[in-house]
């Protein structure tokens, strides 16, 4: 098979990774990758939203599936892209059509779909500009903080926690003249709710599904949780908390009614589902979907994954997921990811990184890296995840950390207290 996956970050890495580990992949190219993916494929010079282009590839290379990282390109409509055009049918991709993606790319829809479907997860209303007043009501019926979220895509900024009511009208008001743009015309305010955050992946054909391993990420920049919100600064998998009496509870009241209510509402969804969920009290409630899996988490989860990814994609794309085994490693995996000091704030790129062939005992998945003359050199915020085993947590931070001093550049940072509060 010729697999084209799309995408540039330390997920895409991973996932390239597993890909590539099976035998049924002939080429695996990767639009357009970086440093990292350059090792174990082709990277192409296509942007993940640009259909036309990737039609024209897709035909050129005979792509055989097309595996979606980022959720752009779904919300924007891949899938049906592919699926309309008769030259383009025949060549599955990995990920909801742009109605299953409004799971992500509407917080609204989410929010509604849940309600409909008696998914747990917070109480909420759902305002524009026209309802203002309205919404200032909903917000002095809840108690603080005060979380508000844009209805769509905000590159991971939509959503503001408030800690008094009069910061939460004011933000309010701002978003829903259009601080967010488009985004943030309708914003949905909901009940904040207090407990320790987890990921937990799906995979479905859009009959059956399987649950991937569990993993918790670590979004802020400082140690202990505090500081501006990243776009992952490590994971651990498995989460202890997300033990087997969680984990029925998440797919009795989670998972089977989502896949159920994608059916009943005749949405096309054959990928993966991002569950970000929190724990109350020992009840799972969802704090948001998303459509895609998870960065810096892929780069667990895929090391948790013993069975051949290519084989359950292909159950995705054939509709028989359900005949798939999978089979997971019980070791635990966790990643530690190098940043660029500022981040993520501003930040220098261009850093050339040195000490990569010193590293030993872990998997090394390029974020945000490329080459310029002969050296990898910095090219994102987040610049290489670094993945590890272990028996335990302990014995898999010690090999990140280890490995996280021999790889140097100028102002490199990370957190060392990757699964502190597991
Ligand atoms: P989201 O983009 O929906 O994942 O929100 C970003 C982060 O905000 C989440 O990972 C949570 O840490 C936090 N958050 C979102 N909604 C709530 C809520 N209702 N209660 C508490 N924290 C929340
Ligand atoms: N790790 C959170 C995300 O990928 O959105």
């Amino acid at each position: 098979m010729n697999i084209l996956l799309l995408g540039s970050g330390g997920r895409e890495n991973a996932l390239g990774w597993k890909i590539v580990q099976s035998p049924k992949v002939e080429k695996l190219y990767i639009a357009p990758g970086n440093a990292g993916t350059a090792h174990i494929g082709t990277n192409v010079n296509l942007s993940p939203t640009d259909f036309p282009a990737l039609r024209e590839f897709a035909l050129h290379h005979a792509i055989d599936m097309v595996v979606v990282g980022p959720e752009d390109p779904l919300v924007k409509g891949l899938y049906d892209y592919f699926k309309n055009d008769p030259t383009l049918s025949h060549i599955p991709v990995i990920g909801p059509s742009a109605s299953g993606a409004r799971l992500e790319g509407s917080k609204n829809f989410a929010k509604a779909f849940m309600q409909r479907h008696h998914i747990p997860t917070a109480r909420y209303q759902s305002f524009t500009i026209d309802t203002l007043n309205q919404a200032y009501d909903f917000l002095e019926s809840l108690k603080a903080p005060y979380v508000l979220k844009a209805d769509g895509l905000a590159a991971g900024k939509g959503v503001l926690i408030l800690p008094t009511l009069a910061e939460a009208k004011k933000e309010l008001k701002e978003m829903l003249s259009g601080m967010f743009g488009e985004s943030s015309h309708t914003v949905v305010i909901e009940e904040f709710l207090s407990g320790i955050e987890c990921s937990v992946f799906v995979l479905t054909d859009g009959k059956s599904y399987k649950i991937l391993p569990v993993a918790k990420d670590y979004k802020r920049i400082g140690e202990g949780d505090i500081g501006l919100n990243t776009g992952g600064m490590g994971a651990v998998s498995p989460v202890p908390f997300a033990d087997e009496t969680f984990m029925k509870k998440v797919e009795q009241r989670i998972i089977v009614p989502t896949i159920e209510g994608l059916k009943t509402e005749g949405i096309d969804y054959k990928g993966f589902i991002f569950l970000g969920l929190i724990n109350v009290k020992g009840e799972p409630m969802v704090i948001e979907y998303n459509v895609r899996m998870g960065d810096p988490e892929t780069e667990v989860v895929m090391l948790r994954i013993k069975s051949d990814l290519v084989e359950l994609l292909e159950g995705v794309a054939q509709g028989n997921l359900e005949e798939r085994p999978l089979e997971i490693d019980s070791r635990t995996a966790v990643t530690v990811m190098l940043v660029s000091g500022g981040y993520p704030g501003s930040y220098e790129k261009g850093k050339i990184i040195s000490g990569l062939e010193k590293v030993s005992d872990s998997i090394l998945f390029h974020a945000g890296t490329t080459e310029k003359e002969g050296h990898i050199v910095t090219n994102g915020g987040r610049v290489i995840a670094i993945s590890s085993y272990g028996n335990h947590k302990a014995e898999a931070l010690a090999r990140s950390f280890s490995n996280a001093s021999k790889i140097e550049f100028e102002k490199k940072y990370f957190r060392s207290d990757i699964g502190f509060d597991l």
